[in-house]
């Protein structure tokens, strides 16, 4: 009786504070099904959007899922990475755009217009959540975990060169750690995320000063990438050694000394986060399970609203 008059007068608490006492959060409220009533098929064109980009390109997938982390990380999950400004001054055009691949943008632009060509759809669904779904069919498509995705994004307005500030591939734990941490990631989430290295490729340049030189590097790789880029330039290797599949080898490929990436090696060669590699390494479920559960958090990052400035952008590449 005591515990029922309790939980009452909690219940009729949240009923007055939710009918207005409180100001509005100051977060935007994200939800699964945001778009159920104005754009009910949103999942199913994207799906097959993305599929035909994959059919077209290998690097799509791969490249799409990148482009939203590079989204989120810098401004937030707002499609700013989209924005092409007339002067050249934008962030995917900055130095640090660590060669973002054309096939990234072209799958959004291309989900994008057959959402909009649905006329139920058309102009009411954001960039920024076009990229969500699209990452997470690229996930989903190339054999990893599904997921529901949170929507509810709006597009920013802004984006410059100078507000890129990303991770490197020369960078140690305390670097990336701390990276990760200004976007409220803990270091076992990292090392999840981290994961996404399970599909797509690297170019020569952000490899290649580790061989010969970087001592955690096998030596079989380490002559066999000799062998690739000092032959062609702009050669690239593949980041696991199932680049279209998503799945947990790359952890295994780091006990082996066999990451591409110094900043995926390190994670295993640096004892702090090392038994997170282990754990992933011989746990698929629970490294796709951490994964889907750290993308979720990333796909919240400095979400915007109307309020702060937020709009449906009509062309992903051009503030309305
Ligand atoms: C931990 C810090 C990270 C660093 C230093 C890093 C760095 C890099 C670099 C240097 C490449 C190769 C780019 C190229 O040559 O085209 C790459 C590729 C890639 N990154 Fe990351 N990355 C990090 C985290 C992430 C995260 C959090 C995600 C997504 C959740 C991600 C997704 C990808 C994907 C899918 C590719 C392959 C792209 C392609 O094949 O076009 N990365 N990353
Ligand atoms: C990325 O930056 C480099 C160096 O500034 C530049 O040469 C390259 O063209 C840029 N890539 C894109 C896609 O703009
Ligand atoms: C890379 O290959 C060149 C010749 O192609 C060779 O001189 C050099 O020693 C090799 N370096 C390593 C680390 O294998």
């Amino acid at each position: 009786m005591a515990s029922g008059g309790l939980s009452f007068v909690v219940v009729a608490t949240l009923v007055i504070v939710s009918a207005g006492l409180m100001p509005p959060p100051a977060v935007a409220e994200l939800a699964t099904d945001y778009y159920a009533s104005t754009c009910p098929n949103l999942e199913v064109i994207v799906r097959s959007s993305v599929k035909q980009s994959m059919a077209q390109s290998p690097i799509s997938a791969p490249a799409a899922l990148r482009l939203f982390f590079h989204d989120c990380a810098v401004r937030g999950c707002d499609a700013s990475i989209m924005i092409v400004n007339s002067d050249g001054d934008d962030e995917w055009r900055n130095s640090d755009n660590q060669s973002l691949k054309p096939e990234g943008f072209q799958t959004i632009l291309d989900a994008k217009a057959a959402v909009d060509s649905d006329p139920q759809c058309r102009y009411k669904v954001s960039c920024a959540d076009i990229m969500a779904v699209a990452a997470r069919e690229s996930v989903y498509q190339s054999g990893g975990p599904y997921y529901e995705v949170e929507l509810g994004r709006y597009d920013g307005r802004v984006s410059t060169r100078d507000g890129v500030v990303l991770p490197h591939a020369n960078f140690d734990l305390d670097q990336l750690t701390a990276f990760f941490s200004s976007l409220g990631f803990t270091q076992a989430e990292m090392v999840a995320l981290s994961g996404a290295h399970t599909i797509g490729a690297a170019d020569c340049p952000f490899f290649q000063y580790r061989i010969g030189s970087d001592a955690t590097m096998d030596p079989g790789l380490a002559s066999q990438l000799n062998g690739t880029c000092s032959s062609d330039p702009n050669a690239f290797a593949f980041l696991d050694p199932s680049p279209v599949a998503f799945d947990n080898a790359l952890y295994r490929n780091l006990q082996g000394g066999k990451g591409l990436l110094g900043s995926d090696q390190v994670l295993y060669s640096d004892p702090r986060s090392r038994g997170t590699v282990d754990y992933y390494a011989s746990n698929q479920g629970a490294f796709f399970a951490d994964f889907v559960a750290a993308m979720a958090k990333l796909g919240r990052v400095g979400v915007k609203t109307p309020a702060t400035g937020g709009e449906i952008r009509r062309d992903c590449r051009f503030p309305n």
